[in-house]
């Protein structure tokens, strides 16, 4: 079962899921780092940066990215990411890493490779699309997916139309890490906040693990922490007891 942590909002989830990301760069400096684009993360980058960590060392590897898109378009991952992460956490940006250079093509294999050589992701960040998506993983996508060219829904495309001029302006294409790339990073961090995360955050949680929801693969991991505010909360079945659980969590577990 996957620990949900359900916070008053989304700063303090920003500080929790800060506090986690401290404690791994604590133990390992040079950790590797899963992050996420979008509105949901950006708590926790503003809560590390301001605890002014030395990360010069950690090394950071992006989920997805629009194809179709210069990488220096202000609304590509390229420069999300840089602007965004790379340069408030101080990152060493030779060591950030965001799939889409070269010829597409080869750019999954080649991300593919890069993460493996990398040695994995420590700890990956996720937020969640209101469709269900992790990464650019739309429904239908093979739970054992790797890093490849996708078509992005409708939805996503107008959900993420208030970063461009209109939706039409929003790339059809993307690269992303597949759900199997996903699953192989070593801890999971899903974070969703706001009633429109609430039903996918139920799916994701306590539906069934399916390839049309593509956030409940999570459930086949080891070691998933969910991070959510009361609203993004308020479809869970078992929330009570999610609640009981945080409280009485013994004092051996790392949080
Ligand atoms: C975007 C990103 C995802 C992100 C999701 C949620 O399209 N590709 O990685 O998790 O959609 O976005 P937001 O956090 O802005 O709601």
């Amino acid at each position: 079962m996957a620990e949900v942590v359900i916070l008053p909002d989304a700063a303090a989830a920003g500080e929790l899921a800060a506090d986690i990301i401290g404690d791994l760069v604590q133990a390992r400096p040079d950790a590797v780092l899963g992050v996420a684009t979008g509105s949901t993360p950006l708590p926790v980058y503003q809560a590390l940066a301001a605890r002014r960590l030395d990360l010069s060392r950690l090394r950071a590897f992006a989920l997805d990215e629009y194809v179709g898109l210069a990488l220096d378009h202000p609304q590509s991952y390229h420069s999300v990411i840089a602007r965004e992460v790379t340069g408030p956490l101080g990152l060493d940006p030779a060591r950030v890493h965001v799939p889409g250079e070269g010829p597409i093509e080869h750019a999954g294999d080649v991300y593919e490779h890069a993460l493996t050589e990398a040695g994995g992701v420590d700890l990956q960040l996720l937020g969640l699309g209101t469709d269900g998506h992790i990464g650019f993983n739309e429904p239908g996508s093979s739970l054992a997916s790797l890093t490849r060219v996708k078509t992005l829904t409708e939805q996503t495309r107008r959900d993420n139309a208030r970063f461009f001029d209109s939706v039409d302006d929003v790339p059809i294409h993307c690269i992303t890490q597949g759900l199997g790339t996903i699953l192989r990073a070593r801890r999971l961090l899903l974070l969703a906040f706001g009633e429109r995360k609430a039903e996918a955050v139920a799916a994701a949680v306590e539906g069934p693990v399916t390839a049309n929801h593509p956030g409940s693969a999570i459930q086949l991991h080891p070691r998933v922490t969910v991070l959510v505010d009361e609203a993004a909360a308020a479809r869970l079945e078992h929330a009570d007891y999610y609640r009981y659980v945080h409280a009485n969590k013994p004092y051996w577990q790392p949080r």
